[in-house]
């Protein structure tokens, strides 16, 4: 499977999409190229550094012109033949224009546990509702936004302590751990998608009995 990845900041789930890659988890895939709306991007010297071909598409020059940005993405992603589109921290909404172009074949990594709290910067929403569990999730896109069928949730506690920086960095050590998977899911072809429902093939039926036992109550029931 050919796999772009689509970033607009740090590139820190881009880097463990290829450190994961490199250690074999993630089978029958190349990342061809990483695209970045932003000339600043981290994620840029992450590409550079795996040898992962880079495309930038500056978000200035399509300022309220969305169609022409997709329509421009597609163009300069069309050589790379691209099964796989994986939006690591990309910061655009996509819609019609270019997921028609590529049906069910975007996923998007999420900060929160959809459907709640979606957009953008969604860290300190959670802080202010006063969740006690926050997480992340992986997502097929679809053209509402982080409204597509979900693949796989992980979830953290939130800290009495926590601020907007904390509570982001304990959902990117789930982030970091959930996208590989998911992408590997995939590449695997051990996901299907029918309506809203993501189902994953083989998963070892002790797993799924052990899980069934499995809650996360937080904060504890025996404090
Ligand atoms: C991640 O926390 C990702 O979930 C979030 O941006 C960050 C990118 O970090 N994405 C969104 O909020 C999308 N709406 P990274 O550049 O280090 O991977």
């Amino acid at each position: 499977m050919n796999i772009a990845v689509l970033c607009s900041g740090r590139g820190s789930n881009f880097l463990n999409l290829l450190m994961d890659h490199e250690k074999g988890l993630i089978t029958d895939a190349e990342f061809v190229v990483m695209l970045t709306d932003n000339k600043a991007a981290g994620a840029l010297n992450v590409a550079r550094e795996f040898e992962v071909p880079t495309l930038v598409v500056p978000r200035s020059a399509y300022h309220a012109n969305r169609e022409g940005f997709e329509r421009r993405l597609l163009e300069v992603l069309e050589p790379y033949r691209a099964d796989l589109i994986v939006l690591a921290g990309f910061e655009r909404v996509l819609g019609e224009t270019f997921l028609n172009a590529y049906p069910q074949k975007v996923i998007n990594i999420h900060p929160a546990l959809l459907p709640s709290f979606p957009g953008h910067r969604v860290w300190q929403d959670q802080l202010d509702h006063g969740v006690k569990l926050a997480g992340a999730t992986v997502h097929f896109v679809d053209v509402g936004v982080d409204s597509g069928p979900i693949i796989i949730q992980g979830v953290v506690p939130v800290l009495d302590a926590d601020d907007a920086d904390t509570l982001a960095d304990r959902i990117l050590q789930v982030e970091h751990w959930l996208l590989p998977k998911a992408v590997a899911l995939i590449t695997a072809g051990r996901v299907t998608v029918s309506g809203r429902k993501v189902a994953i093939k083989d998963i070892p039926r002790k797993i799924i009995e052990d899980a069934a036992f499995h809650t996360m109550v937080w904060p504890p029931l025996d404090v």
